[in-house]
């Protein structure tokens, strides 16, 4: 089929990339003019495992092509895949205008009969605001503009992961009230589902746009629900990895999403927990389990703070270290990440923040500029008062505590991320401060 990406983002590039190694002819579209200069120049405009490979193969036997030109982009197209962002607005709903615009745009252009596929993630009602605003555009271009149909096709892929998420789905997830578009929704993915077998869920625009949102929202509760269990397990010397493991093995509950640690972050949890609160208000249910899903992870943040004055007491003019800036390994992605909040927040103290990070550190440099940027982890804590592991990348988690003890001038290690050997941490004489691991011989709550 022929397919345009509007937005060749985290989601969008990975989708294109993917769609044309199935065998599609898909041109990726977007305002970011550097962007697309840097994909023509054979780049990958950020850090994603096996994406540069891919984009080499399909970009080389032609299959993937970009372009700024979106009447370009939309000429050929029988189906329009929107993955624009959808950031947080202060108020707590998603900012929609993005999306509004490329619907717009899409049906201002179209010079043929496609599908408007929504694959960033919207409130369950944007799809029937698509409908209006592409109405709209078609009134205004006469009785011949093609027909446009809308659908929703939201996205589960997994920063770090990406590649091998949209390849090999756990599910894929289509809602559409047009029977153009869902022939051509099953025709698209039709090699995928075949070579993969994974299950499909057909169905109308705002239940895909609902799952979308619930399946966030749900893994964000898990993370508040074993962190808010790590809190208990401080106070009555109980170890929250074992309390996990033990819950794990019940196959109704299932191990995965049970990492206590400094809280969830990235461009997606944060915002979409927000969204999903804010839809459910503005249609007259106060969902306030989500409230608490919110509240339970930003506190998190802060114990990472109290347990750092409780050892040092004053943090003015400590040198703390940040072992990791990125929300979580495999990508740079920085967006609401603990590690910058935390930064932040430790140099409104009067800290001396020092940052390490395997692959984030120019990000680092525009989001946190006071910050001492130090590219080897045992250099970045050399003589600091302290050091914070705030992403478990193999570079962090594999460190010697020894190591550790050595390099650093007070041996505090609080591990945001529960990554280290609790034992061998204390074992080697740091002062180890996990989150949740009460019965650790020698560790602090
Ligand atoms: N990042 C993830 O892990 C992930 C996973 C699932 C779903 N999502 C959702 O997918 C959507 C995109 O997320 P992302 O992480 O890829 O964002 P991103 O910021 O990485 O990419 C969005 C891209 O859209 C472009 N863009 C914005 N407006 C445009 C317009 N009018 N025309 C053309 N291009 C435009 C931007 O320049 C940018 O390159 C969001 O709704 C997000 O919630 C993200």
């Amino acid at each position: 089929m022929n397919i345009a990406i509007i937005g060749v983002g985290h989601v969008g590039l990975v989708t294109a990339a993917c769609l044309a190694e199935l065998g599609h002819r898909v041109v990726g579209l977007d305002n970011d003019a550097d962007k697309i200069a840097v994909l023509r120049a054979g780049q990958t405009p950020f850090h994603e495992p096996e994406l540069p490979e891919l984009l080499a193969k399909v970009t080389g036997d032609g299959s993937l092509t970009f372009t700024n030109d979106l009447a370009e982009a939309v000429a050929a197209a029988e189906v329009v895949f929107v993955c624009v962002g959808t950031p947080p607005l202060p108020g707590g709903g998603p900012d929609l205008r993005f999306v509004e615009r490329v619907g717009a745009d899409v049906a201002e252009h179209a010079t043929r009969e496609l599908v408007l596929v929504e694959k960033s993630t919207v409130p369950a009602n944007t799809g029937q605001r698509l409908v209006q605003v592409i109405a709209r555009e078609q009134e205004r271009r006469g009785g011949d503009a093609p027909a446009v149909h809308v659908a929703s096709n939201p996205e589960f892929l997994r920063e770090g992961a990406a590649v091998a998420d949209t390849r090999e789905p756990d599910r894929i997830v289509y809602g559409t009230s047009s029977e153009v578009a869902l022939q051509r929704l099953r025709e698209v993915y039709a090699p995928m589902v075949e070579a993969v077998g994974c299950p499909v869920v057909e169905t109308d625009v705002p239940t895909a746009e609902l799952i979308k949102h619930t399946s966030n929202a749900f893994l964000a509760t898990r993370l508040s629900f074993i962190n808010a269990v790590a809190n208990v397990c401080e106070r009555v010397g109980a170890d929250v990895q074992t309390v996990a493991e033990g819950m794990g093995h019940d196959a109704r509950i299932g191990p995965a999403f049970l990492n206590a640690g400094l809280g969830y972050g990235g461009s997606c949890f944060p915002k979409d927990v927000d969204a999903f609160l804010h839809l459910s208000r503005s249609v007259g249910y106060d969902f306030q389990l989500l409230d608490e899903v919110r509240s339970i992870n930003a506190g998190q943040r802060q114990l990472v703070i109290d347990k750092l004055s409780n050892e040092l007491w004053h943090l003015a003019g400590k040198t703390i270290t940040l072992l990791g800036a990125a929300f979580k390994p495999g990508t740079d992605d920085l967006r609401e990440a603990p590690a910058i909040y935390l930064a932040h927040q430790l140099l409104a103290e009067g800290a001396h923040v020092r940052i390490y990070d395997p692959v984030a550190l120019d990000g680092v440099a525009d989001e946190v500029p006071d910050a001492e940027l130090v590219h080897d982890p045992l250099e970045a804590c050399r003589d600091a008062h302290a050091a914070v592991i705030t992403t478990e990348w193999p570079e962090i988690a594999g460190l010697d505590p020894r190591d550790l003890r050595e390099a650093l001038g007070y041996p505090i290690v609080i591990d945001g991320r529960n990554a280290l050997d609790a034992k061998a941490a204390v074992d080697a004489g740091l002062h180890y401060h996990g989150i949740g691991r009460g019965t650790v011989p020698g560790s602090v709550a």
